[in-house]
């Protein structure tokens, strides 16, 4: 079987694990969990950053950070991981569904003034499979009307919007480190910020607002969260940030060599890179049009049959049962981008005979 996303792992990450063992540092303090949110800031270049035990605690903890809470509408995609959407109600907050891009697969910046009401206090984008949402939109609406951006770029991690990361051009980015993701630590995540004050909050929400008092007892002033990544992971994550280019690098080539392949493949539409963008290529993603002999589904079929693991575009979140009866804007794109998508398999070691067996399926139909 070609999988869908896997692993890769080339480095130092046995070393560095080895070392937190024989030095028994394996817990949520340590000197690797430092490194870990040292390299990284200094990687996508942004002022702070806060690991956390997954990527969606970091967008937990964002919307905390800024104390969005009951009463509070955020404007989210419905073509997403639903992890963004759980995190507003876990604050209390509401969710209102924007529809997104055709060509990006991104939140539409043109589609949210409309579902801006009194009670909006933010905009969260996510750039998913790798492309960047229009930031520069997303942010002078954000500005004119008072509002919050938290980025889930935690499917954009090595993606660039007009030379900048994503996940730094908001108020707060959000990534992640699950296992099929750009760079993994098994689980694990990281909430990144220009804002001192707002990196310097987050922490301290994080370690359960802990504060070591003079005789060494704890004091904690208000609720916090444990959202610690172990040293143990943390270690693994230095390791795999170290071969991070060159795990952009293979998914842009992997992604160029499809694109040759399938270019002239009736019926096939190829994931784009806006003149804006630096796209991550995180999954390759195509859409199967009416055009082409078969349908999606279909070929999510014939693909698994031959061996090959893929999987259809994020079903949308406003149809399912906890979120049916929120508010959202016309999802025609939405909507229609689920029935076409489909992500092919996109391994950072995903070899080019696996890249031509895969096309010559999609080829032959
Ligand atoms: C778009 C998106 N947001 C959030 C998450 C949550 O990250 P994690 O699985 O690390 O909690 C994921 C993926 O896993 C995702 O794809």
């Amino acid at each position: 079987m070609i999988p869908l996303c896997v692993p890769e792992i080339r480095g130092n990450e046995w070393k560095y694990v080895k070392d937190c063992i024989d030095t028994n540092w394996v817990s949520s303090v340590g000197s690797y969990v430092n490194l870990f949110e040292e390299k990284f800031s200094k990687f996508v270049k942004s002022e702070c950053a806060v690991v956390t035990m997954n990527g969606t605690a970091a967008l937990h903890l964002a919307l905390l950070t800024l104390g969005i809470g009951e009463g509070d509408e955020v404007i989210v995609p419905s073509l997403t991981f639903i992890s963004p959407v759980n995190t507003i109600r876990y604050v209390g907050a509401t969710p209102v569904f924007a529809d997104v891009c055709r060509d990006t697969f991104v939140l539409d910046a043109d589609k949210i003034e409309d579902l801006i009401t009194e009670k909006t206090r933010a905009i969260m984008p996510v750039h998913i499979y790798g492309h960047p949402a229009d930031m520069d939109k997303i942010m002078e609406i954000a500005r004119k009307h008072n509002l919050y951006v938290i980025e889930d770029a935690t499917e954009a991690l090595g993606s660039e919007y007009k030379g900048q990361m994503t996940g730094t051009i908001g108020d707060i980015g959000c990534f992640s480190f699950n296992g099929n993701k750009l760079i993994t630590t098994g689980a694990g995540g990281m909430l990144v910020t220009n804002n001192k004050e707002w990196g310097e909050r987050a922490k301290f929400l994080s370690t359960q607002t802990k504060v070591v008092t003079e005789n060494k007892a704890f004091y904690h002033p208000e609720i916090g969260y444990n959202f610690r990544m172990p040293n143990l992971l943390a270690a693994f994550g230095v390791a795999q940030l170290e071969n991070i280019e060159e795990y952009i690098k293979a998914k842009r080539e992997n992604a160029e060599y499809y694109n040759k392949l399938l270019k002239n493949v009736k019926g096939i539409t190829l994931p784009c890179e806006k003149p804006y963008a630096k796209n991550c290529f995180w999954l390759y993603s195509i859409l199967v049009e009416d055009d082409y002999e078969i349908n999606r589904d279909d070929l999510v079929k014939k693909m698994s049959e031959k061996g090959v693991e893929t999987r259809p575009f994020f079903m949308p979140i406003h149809n399912m049962p906890p979120y049916k009866d929120f508010k959202h804007g016309n999802m025609n794109v939405t909507d229609e981008l689920y029935r076409k998508g489909i992500n092919l398999p996109s391994s950072v070691g995903l070899k080019k005979e696996d890249i031509e067996y895969i096309c010559e399926i999609i080829c032959r139909r």
